[in-house]
């Protein structure tokens, strides 16, 4: 049973509650997640704690990012859980709509981000960066958050969601949080869960690849190269397909040869059932 955080369940009551907290002097810090939580959600709330004293998440595996109703239905869940390690992080609310809270009969609307979100995971996954918009902006509208946290494991969606909030001029600070690993290296996520044994055995190599990669760069090795070489090990390694490792500006997202400005290495590979991202500065 877990006491000392509040479960809101309506945007209605959402919203009393975060008008309290303000009148009671409180900055207000939000983490939306969609539930199948771990360490690296506990660490957006720590860093909400960082510049607000009042934090809270939201619980809602949204449909609309998804590529097909199978994702959704098998989507990690644990409520209790997930209440539980908001708690112990320190979070005071979790907002958990139903569906028809977020999507009424007859929603029809839908936010888009062009650019930022055409290549890597938004060229191999059509629609799924409208459906994250698309939320984001309403549970952004809804909370009014001061402060809100996303993870730099989904880099593009954080450049994404600074973007949208600086071009409908939504009036809350994005604070990126690092990417949390397990002792081994392997990013943190909720996918992790779908590994056999054997596949979570192998999923840490694409961690240290990066690293490689990145040497590799700066000792001048061409982009490309250095990409093609990497893919080769990791399907040989007995990874699925790698859909991307590649080299790109942190502003723009814009594919590059060499490093020089601010820039990451980006991949995204396929382990049985798991789809696998992760990235590194360079
Ligand atoms: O990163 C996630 O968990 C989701 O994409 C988000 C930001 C909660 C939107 O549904």
């Amino acid at each position: 049973m877990t006491s000392g955080i509040e479960v809101i369940q309506s945007i209605e009551a959402l919203r009393r509650t975060i008008t309290q907290a303000r009148r009671d002097g409180h900055r207000i810090g939000y983490v939306p997640t969609m539930g199948g939580l771990h360490q690296g959600h506990a660490a957006l709330v720590e860093k909400g704690l960082e510049r607000a004293n009042f934090v809270g998440a939201s619980i809602f595996v949204n449909p609309k990012q998804f590529d097909n109703s199978d994702e959704v239905a098998t989507y990690p869940a644990g409520f209790e859980d997930d209440l539980a390690l908001l708690e112990a992080a320190g979070a005071r609310f979790v907002f958990a709509p139903e569906q028809d809270e977020i999507y009424p009969q007859g929603f029809d609307t839908s936010v888009t981000v062009d650019d930022l979100a055409a290549p890597l995971c938004g060229a191999h996954r059509p629609g799924h960066f409208d459906g994250v918009s698309t939320v984001v902006t309403k549970l952004l509208m809804q909370c009014m958050p001061d402060v809100a946290v996303f993870g730099e494991k989904d880099f593009q969606q954080l450049r994404i969601i600074q973007k949208l909030v600086q071009d409908l001029d939504i009036p809350v600070e994005i604070l990126p949080c690092p990417t949390v690993r397990e002792t081994d290296g392997l990013a943190c996520s909720s996918r992790n869960r779908y590994l056999t044994e054997a596949e979570r055995a192998l999923a840490p190599m694409l961690n240290p690849k990066l690293v490689e990669a990145r040497e590799a760069l700066i000792r001048r090795e061409p982009a490309a190269s250095v990409s093609r070489n990497v893919i080769a090990q990791l399907t040989d390694a007995g990874f699925g397909s790698v859909e991307y490792f590649e080299l790109r500006a942190e502003d723009d997202l814009r594919l590059l040869t060499a490093p020089g400005a601010p820039a990451r290495l980006f991949a995204a590979a396929w382990l049985g059932e798991a789809r696998l991202i992760d990235n590194l500065p360079v």
